[in-house]
């Protein structure tokens, strides 16, 4: 097959035109093959030139040798471009707009009574009052007979309490804290111990587990006036300088004398609306002098130590902070509602 070098010409010319189509490394690598492989059209022509009388071939041969070190030579400069080509694709594919938009992210934020509670503890804090805490799940024994509460008193049936076992309670208020806290210590002292309390209580308007702030002092002279002192402070600092109490005369077995202290409704400004059954006022909790008995049961001489305690519930000014009509609605496992607050 003899071949004349305008026929080489050609061939080389096809061979690169081929080479130079391809579009990826696949195809290179297949055009490549065709071209310059064992079975391609160079190593056909190189087998051919045994025919060719031997002065011939040796021309021959160089001519075709040096036709194939281009091509190769052709051949993998196009692989280095094309490669550099399929990386810039990937480049350009994969680019990032930083100055796009973000998608927002939800972020997570306190609850309303939580943040209640801490500004709660924030200002008791400036006032001198360290915070304590009680077990929910509580003996039956701190939560009522520590208290001054008899077995047979009314006041454990206000409660609903939830037994757990005999002897056994979910607290139905903080007040159990004040005998866990003054047990075994020398007053004076002052403590707020904010929680969590539960009532079984079927009533819309009550919730079956809602929080409290319990707050007690005990010193050598605390006065009735220096409990409504500290409980003025304490809710106009939660519901500002203009918020009205309102103490009406109560019984608590663990007080004596008792209040209970209701605050101005914020909602409607005391001119009543739906959340303060139209009376203007809200029921907050109830306070008085920490009865004689209860101080004797923590190992207190009332002879020389009297205090003052209240609990209040801490709902109560978390829903007049954030205009929150219903209890329940604090409780709602709606993001939409609890994004509002
Ligand atoms: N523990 C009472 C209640 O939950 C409130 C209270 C606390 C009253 C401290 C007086 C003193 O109803």
């Amino acid at each position: 097959m003899p071949e004349g070098a305008a026929d080489l010409d050609r061939l080389e010319a096809e061979a690169r035109a081929a080479l130079a189509a391809a579009r990826d490394v696949q195809a290179l690598v297949e055009a490549r093959a065709r071209c310059l492989g064992r079975k391609g059209s160079i190593s056909t022509l190189l087998r051919g030139l045994g025919a060719l009388p031997p002065d011939e071939r040796a021309r021959a041969g160089e001519a075709v040798n040096a036709v194939r070190d281009r091509l190769e030579a052709f051949a993998d400069a196009r692989r280095t471009e094309l490669e550099q080509e399929s990386v810039s694709r990937d480049l350009e594919r994969g680019r990032i707009d930083v100055t796009l938009p973000g998608v927002p992210s939800h972020a997570g934020r306190l609850h309303a009574v939580t943040r209640a509670e801490r500004d709660i503890c924030t200002f008791f804090a400036s006032l001198g009052f360290s915070v304590e805490e009680g077990p929910e799940v509580e003996l039956e024994r701190y939560n009522f007979d520590a208290l001054n509460i008899p077995d047979d008193h009314p006041a454990r049936d206000s409660h609903d309490t939830f037994y757990v076992r005999p002897g056994v309670v979910l607290r139905t208020h903080t007040s159990p804290v004040q005998i866990r806290t003054m047990t075994g210590r020398t007053p004076p002292f002052r403590f707020i111990a904010p929680g969590r309390v539960y009532r079984h209580d079927a009533s819309p308007r009550h919730s079956p587990m809602f929080s409290q702030v319990e707050g007690f002092l005990v010193d050598e002279r605390a006065t009735f006036a220096d409990l409504k002192g500290v409980l003025y402070a304490f809710a106009r600092h939660l519901l500002g300088p203009a918020t009205r109490l309102r103490f009406r005369a109560s019984f608590f077995p663990f007080t004596e004398p008792s209040a209970e202290l209701d605050f101005g409704c914020v909602l409607c400004e005391g001119r009543g609306c739906a959340t303060c059954s139209r009376t203007g006022w809200i029921e907050w909790g109830g306070c008085g002098m920490i009865h004689p008995k209860v101080l004797e049961n923590c190992g207190i001489d009332p002879e020389r130590w009297q205090g003052f305690a209240f609990g209040m519930g801490m709902e109560r000014a978390a829903m007049m902070r954030h205009n929150v009509p219903q209890i329940r609605l604090l409780y709602e496992p709606d993001v939409r509602l609890l994004e509002q607050l």
